[in-house]
């Protein structure tokens, strides 16, 4: 079987395909893939591996329908329109539990780096501007005994709980469409409803996937029922957050400070008035982006193609 992949993957990822004995085609990635170029690359493959967030929409499903099945490497799958591929009779699959703990620590960071307006001040090093020791300018905030609340705590949310448990003893509130009573077990979580997550998180963090439901969840209302020292990170998506109201609610001190690995949209311009804010900071959507967990999602995804080559479900399928 052939399989198109759409950027360079761990060699690890070609590696296992290759020893299944798939035929391989990678696009160069310096060239960026037009809709077009992709449904022309698919034409004469059978199997797809879609790195990144390049979307597959219902022109692309009614162009590619031949295709055997379809391996993304990332968690979420907003990208793609499951319906049309489901219509389509193509099978796609994600990398789930493997980018946890990494995504996890990069909610961490930026909660850390946040709380102490890092960026701001290293950027004052850069700047030359490092001014005389000043007792009670640009003062951080401490996260030990604090309340994290997380939106949609799942596999990652429940790894940042455990960090921020251990490093800060911090007390762990939730809200997610149903209980987690295991990650309650785990730890000590306490399910809220969404109005007490707003009201009693110092620290709130979004690790649920973008839907109807969960588009622009975080508003002006939201955000004003939010403690005026609060902190808002969001490692999911950037949709899930209204970037006006949080740049108004920061601007406004309706809250604190905020730590983003997702905008909307992606890439965020370097002019973004957020970018200037001091407990603001900002990173380029790297939540998975290590070499080990890069590796694993590489593997991962190579495995669910080699299920459909040996005729078997991917075990990662999402829509089954
Ligand atoms: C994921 O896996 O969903 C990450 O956000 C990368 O897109």
């Amino acid at each position: 079987m052939k399989v198109f992949i759409t950027k360079k993957i761990p060699q690890a990822g070609i590696d296992t395909l290759k020893e299944a004995g798939f035929e391989i085609s990678v696009h160069d990635e310096s060239d960026k893939l037009s809709q077009q170029e992709l449904i022309k690359a698919c034409q004469d493959v059978d199997l797809l591996l879609n790195v990144g967030q390049g979307k597959l929409d219902s022109t692309f499903f009614s162009a590619c329908s031949h295709l055997k099945g379809i391996a993304l490497t990332s968690v979420g799958y907003d990208h793609v329109n499951l319906d049309a591929a489901t219509k389509a009779g193509v099978p796609v699959s994600n990398t789930p539990d493997v980018l946890s703990d990494a995504t996890a620590d990069i909610a961490f960071l930026l909660m850390l780096a946040v709380s102490r307006k890092a960026f701001f001040r290293a950027n004052q090093v850069l700047n030359g501007a490092w001014a005389d020791f000043e007792f009670t300018k640009d003062l951080g905030i401490e996260l030990y005994g604090k309340t994290l609340g997380i939106f949609g705590l799942g596999r990652i949310g429940l790894s940042l709980a455990r960090k921020a448990q251990a490093a800060y003893g911090m007390n762990i509130i939730y809200h997610n469409r149903s209980r987690n009573t295991e990650a309650e077990k785990l730890v000590e979580a306490t399910y809220v409803n969404f109005d007490t997550l707003l009201k009693e998180s110092d620290v709130l963090s979004v690790h649920t996937n973008l839907t109807p439901e969960t588009q622009h969840r975080f508003n002006a209302q939201a955000f004003q029922r939010m403690k005026d020292s609060a902190i808002f990170i969001n490692t999911a998506r950037g949709k899930i957050h209204h970037e006006m109201d949080l740049t108004e609610a920061l601007r406004t001190g309706e809250i604190w400070g905020a730590g983003l690995d997702v905008t909307d949209p992606e890439p965020m311009q370097a002019d973004n008035p957020l970018l200037k804010m001091s407990s603001v900071c900002v990173f380029p959507h790297i939540g998975s982006a290590t070499i080990e967990t890069r590796t694993q999602m590489a593997i991962l995804a190579s495995n669910n193609l080699i299920a459909v080559l040996k005729g078997n479900k991917m075990p990662q399928v999402v829509n089954a």
